[in-house]
């Protein structure tokens, strides 16, 4: 199991990347709202999604927006769709989606999340899948597996409160390992400086087949 310390501090990368990434930082801190995503899981997301550059991105769990805010500055997607049951931060739902290529649908993502939904708004697959909705283990199974025959080659899907110091969550955990498994796939544990953890899950299909 592999494990990262991500911070600020642990950056790498030549003169541009540090410009283009503070240019992003400061996006993304216009509509900075702090909640449960934290700073170093923005940091964490900025050097993934800008060294990725997913196309099609979707989320569960909006919530204050600030996870969301950061995959659009960071990617520029084609498109982003946010599933999450009312009481969103509003404001900043309606800055994302007039100025990203970002929709908030207000709903339980054990209802949207369907093969129609998908097909209709995917058609192109899924390239970034962030499942932050409901932590009970039959919402977070549902919602990997729901959209597991969408994802992309090569595409990624990051789970929040896997093995999280922070946020001790035993469902999430098992949830994550039993999709893992039941589709022999890799689950990556990312741990943050400040204690949050995350699975990162890389969904290779060519090597699958
Ligand atoms: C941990 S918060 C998400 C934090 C968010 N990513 C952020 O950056 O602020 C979880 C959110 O998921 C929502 N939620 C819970 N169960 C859900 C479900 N079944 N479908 C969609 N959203 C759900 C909650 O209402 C809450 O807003």
């Amino acid at each position: 199991m592999v494990k990262f310390l991500v911070g600020i501090t642990q950056r790498h990368g030549n003169k541009k990347d540090f410009i283009m990434n503070d240019t992003i930082e400061e996006e993304i801190n216009k509509n900075w709202v702090q909640g449960h995503f934290d700073f170093d899981q923005r940091d964490y997301f900025i050097e993934l999604l800008t060294r990725h550059k997913p196309k099609y991105c979707l989320e569960t769990g909006f919530c204050s927006g600030t996870s969301s805010i950061t995959i659009c500055a960071s990617s520029k997607p084609e498109k982003m769709i946010s599933i999450s049951l009312a009481r969103n931060n509003m404001e900043t739902a309606n800055a994302l989606k007039d100025t990203y290529n970002f929709r908030l649908i207000e709903g339980d993502s054990t209802k949207v999340l369907i093969d129609k939904f998908f097909e209709t708004e995917y058609e192109n697959g899924i390239d970034f899948y962030h499942v932050d909705g409901g932590h009970t283990y039959e919402i977070v199974k549902h919602d990997l597996v729901s959209a597991y025959n969408y994802m992309n080659d090569n595409s990624i899907i990051i789970v929040d409160d896997y093995h999280s110091n922070v946020c001790n969550l035993p469902e999430v955990v098992m949830a994550v390992d039993e999709f893992a498994k039941e589709n022999n796939l890799k689950v990556e544990q990312i741990r943050t400086d400040s204690g949050k953890g995350m699975a990162k899950i890389v969904i290779s299909k060519v090597l699958l087949k």
